[in-house]
């Protein structure tokens, strides 16, 4: 199969420091392939989850291996108990009875996410027959934010004239506050040092400096702010990141528009991190990247998580699911 340019160099990551990734839709022959294709590969150990005869016979009909892939069925699982116990102490207090926890480990995204909870994989994909509240929801649950009180968000990379952008967020949260959308570019610039990509963060707006008012816009202004006062911390002020806004697309990403419309800017022209007032912005945006622009997208995947759980479309290709998985890797690995 053909990667990307991109994808090879995160299978490359990948391969430095081997995970464990839980695919909990083992029905799905374009998740079989994946599985397959990954562990010829050697950069992931699998796990996938459902009936382990069908999943073996047809590993032996297409004649591959299946060395590096481990098949668990959950209703015979051994561990079915402890990890319904498990999900019962963390949930009891939400209401959650022995039964409830019992019933919800049927569920494979539960019982996955739980493998990551009890420390059994590092990561989970899911989502080639889920919906994405479906596939995100036990993440939020069970596996929590990596800070406390704080939202977890989404980011694409989005790959555009061999250039690679982290866009965030075009999944997650709706419509952020101006905090959020703050926590939202941090956590965004992490990914994108996460993913060797420059922590030159845009907060995005109609407005570049000013240039318009509007309550939309002093969203932006605020988040702006919050956002610098947040890299200026101990915990940040390390890494690198330059954070600017409000700017227009155009300032954000063309240093001769920079020049004009954000001369002092440390940001405007080069900006690499696309952050989005809101879903609809981010979710369009990306989409019109990708669906005119001819740009690779990868994602969604969660920021902001104790351990990455992401979320497939729909329609995902065989490549998407491997593309994701490498992704996932690199985010679990320290
Ligand atoms: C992500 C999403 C599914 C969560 O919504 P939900 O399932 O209704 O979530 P709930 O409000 O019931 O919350 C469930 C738990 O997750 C937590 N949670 C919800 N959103 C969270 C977030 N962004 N960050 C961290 N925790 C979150 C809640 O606090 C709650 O925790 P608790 O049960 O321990 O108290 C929702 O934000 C959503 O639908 N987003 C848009 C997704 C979408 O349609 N995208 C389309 C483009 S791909």
């Amino acid at each position: 199969m053909t990667q990307t340019a991109f994808i090879q160099k995160i299978i490359h990551k990948a391969q430095k420091d081997i995970k464990t990734i839980v695919l909990p839709e083992g029905e799905d022959k374009r998740i079989l392939q994946a599985a397959h294709e990954v562990a010829a590969a050697k950069f992931a150990k699998i796990i996938i989850l459902g009936n382990i005869k069908s999943i073996n016979d047809y590993f032996a009909e297409q004649g591959w291996s299946t060395d590096g892939i481990e098949i668990i069925e959950p209703e015979k699982s051994p561990k079915f108990n402890k990890y319904a116990d498990l999900f019962y102490e963390l949930r009891k207090e939400k209401g959650v009875s022995k039964e409830d926890a019992l019933r919800q480990m049927n569920n494979y995204n539960y019982f996955g996410t739980m493998m990551i909870k009890a420390g059994d994989a590092d990561g989970m994909v899911s989502g080639a027959n889920h919906s994405t509240a479906d596939t995100v929801r036990p993440a939020l649950q069970i596996i929590k934010s990596k800070k406390k009180g704080r939202s977890v968000s989404s980011a694409f990379i989005i790959v555009a004239k061999d250039q690679p952008f982290v866009f965030s967020d075009c999944a997650v949260i709706i419509d952020p506050s101006a905090q959020e959308l703050a926590d939202i570019a941090i956590d965004a610039a992490e990914t994108a040092i996460q993913f060797d990509i420059a922590p030159n963060v845009a907060m995005l707006s109609f407005s570049t400096k000013g240039s318009a008012k509007h309550e939309k816009v002093d969203k932006v202004v605020e988040a702006t702010k919050l956002a610098q006062q947040q890299i200026e911390l101990p915990e940040y002020c390390h890494l690198g990141i330059k954070l600017d806004g409000d700017l227009q697309l155009d300032a954000a990403v063309d240093a001769v528009v920079a020049e004009k419309k954000a001369p002092n800017s440390n940001v405007a022209g080069q900006a690499r991190v696309l952050i989005f007032p809101d879903i609809n912005a981010g979710n369009i945006g990306y989409k019109l990247c990708q669906r005119l622009g001819g740009a690779e997208a990868y994602g969604p995947f969660l920021q902001g998580l104790n351990a990455p759980v992401n979320d497939l479309s729909r329609g995902a290709l065989v490549e998407d699911i491997v593309g994701m998985i490498a992704i996932t890797c690199v985010q679990a690995q320290k």
